[in-house]
């Protein structure tokens, strides 16, 4: 069948969560690709909303298997409380497989990642899970993976060899106290006795389910513009959020990908520190605050809002290659007699139509907006794209042309029937 990568296209908190929900319906395979338990997926079943952070949010249908892939990095207990919260849920993680090439987030990952934000004069806005320092561990090869953490004395060596020099850091630089290698050992092999039995090489399950034919969704956690290469540095997070963090982070070929879906709202929103060029910080701003429910899944802030960006998603298109687009929360629109659309930036007298790189002119773009006619329906309970008010349809045209980049699927709600699928995306024929 096919490889799936699904992203988010702006800072995060697209709904990519919903969407891969549903798109794992036909799926049979859904795996994590980077990030950690920063991300905070929401997906609606019923009367029930549930928050996952380190599980793919495939796992709430029997029977498909989920990935945490190598390019993930792993807070371990985390894991554990994740699983148990779906046990309780009435869900099973039987089908669950964790890379043993991802890293372990650590004691003191988690520990330094709060220090080092308060050190910081301009904050990043960091979830503060040590989800950076863990990967700056990778990156220094001075990071523990999970298969070196369910082997007892591999876990130590390691340990032995890592921990004086974080303790001399956290202690000389921070005057924090440090760890000792028994406490870690302790508390991390509790966690390890409960799924070590489900650590693998998973770079072979995906590649064995892509010869066999089956569907697999990648599901991608934060958005393009908080991705370590192409987000707004350093206001960013310490993965590649955009599509291609699947092949390295998954262990699989990239010509294997045969669609990206950028996951986009109709609107823009930000948590944490950075530029925002259509940020509103007035009423209409507190209005979509209050009508998209916009408070972090992770942290509870209450998110920045603004207006659409086709500047940005228009980078997202092409820093992703994305071949279809799925447009969250047009509901939370419903309301509105006319809707912003941000078509260009003006910078010292000129239009700019690409994203500028450089994080000071940026800072100095101001917005230049088309105003469309609001529709002023509900539109929550559309099940066809023709269910669609006329307005509803041309603003979505409208960024769709804007974007260069085809609509496939329509959400008008949290909850699963309240999607519009234009396209379906597993198609059986390939
Ligand atoms: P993710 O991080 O991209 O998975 O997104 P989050 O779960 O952090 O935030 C998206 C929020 O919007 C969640 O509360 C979802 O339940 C909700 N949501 C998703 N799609 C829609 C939609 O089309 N309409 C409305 N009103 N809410 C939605
Ligand atoms: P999902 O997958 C929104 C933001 C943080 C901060 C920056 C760095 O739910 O879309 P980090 O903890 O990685 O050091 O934080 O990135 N951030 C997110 N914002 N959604 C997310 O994930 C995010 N994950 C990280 O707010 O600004
Ligand atoms: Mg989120």
């Amino acid at each position: 069948m096919s490889i799936v990568t699904l992203v988010g296209t702006q800072w995060g908190d697209e709904g990519k969560g919903k969407i891969t929900d549903v798109l794992a319906a036909q799926a049979d395979m859904v795996a994590r690709f980077q990030g950690g338990n920063n991300a905070g997926h929401t997906v609606v079943v019923g009367s029930k909303e549930y928050k996952l952070h380190l599980i793919p949010s495939g796992i709430l249908y029997p029977g498909k298997t989920c990935i945490i892939g190598n390019g993930v990095v792993v807070d371990p207990k985390v894991l554990c409380e994740e699983m148990q919260y779906l046990h309780e849920a009435g869900f099973s993680t039987d089908n669950l497989f964790i890379s043993d090439k991802a890293h372990v987030i650590m004691p003191y990952h988690k520990v330094l990642d709060r220090l080092e934000e308060e050190a910081r004069a301009a904050k990043i806005g960091t979830t503060g899970r040590g989800i950076g320092p863990a990967y700056v561990d990778k990156y220094m090869r001075s990071g523990i993976r999970i298969g070196d953490m369910v082997n007892r004395e591999r876990f130590r060596s390691r340990l032995d060899d890592i921990l004086p020099l974080k303790n001399r850091i956290l202690q000389q630089v921070y005057g924090h106290p440090g760890f000792t290698a028994d406490e870690i050992l302790a508390e991390y092999s509790s966690y390890a006795e409960k799924f070590s039995d489900r650590v693998t090489d998973t770079s072979l399950l995906v590649n064995e389910a892509y010869r066999e034919g089956k569907g697999i969704l990648c599901e991608g956690a934060q958005g393009t513009f908080l991705d370590i290469d192409h987000g707004t540095y350093p206001f960013v997070t310490s993965s590649n959020s955009t599509s291609g963090g699947a092949a390295t982070g998954l262990g699989i070929g990239p010509n294997r990908i045969t669609q990206v879906l950028g996951v986009v709202k109709a609107y823009s929103t930000r948590v944490g520190g950075g530029p925002f060029p259509t940020e509103l910080s007035n009423d209409v701003g507190d209005l979509i605050r209050e009508r998209g429910r916009e408070y972090g899944t992770t942290t509870g802030r209450p998110r920045r809002c603004g207006w659409f960006d086709a500047v940005m998603v228009r980078y997202a298109v092409r820093v992703n290659g994305l071949t279809g687009l799925a447009v969250t929360l047009l509901d939370v629109l419903d309301m509105f007699e006319t809707i912003s659309i941000c078509v260009g930036y003006e910078y010292r007298g000129k239009r700019l139509t690409e994203f500028p790189t450089d994080l000071e002119i940026l800072q100095e773009c101001e917005p230049i907006y088309v105003e469309l006619p609001g529709w002023q329906q509900d539109t929550t309970q559309a099940q066809v794209w023709e269910d669609l008010p006329e307005q509803a349809q041309n603003f979505l045209r409208f960024i769709a042309d804007e974007v260069g980049c085809p609509i496939q699927i329509v959400s008008v709600g949290p909850r699963r029937d309240q999607t519009i699928i234009l396209r379906e995306i597993f198609s059986k024929v390939q």
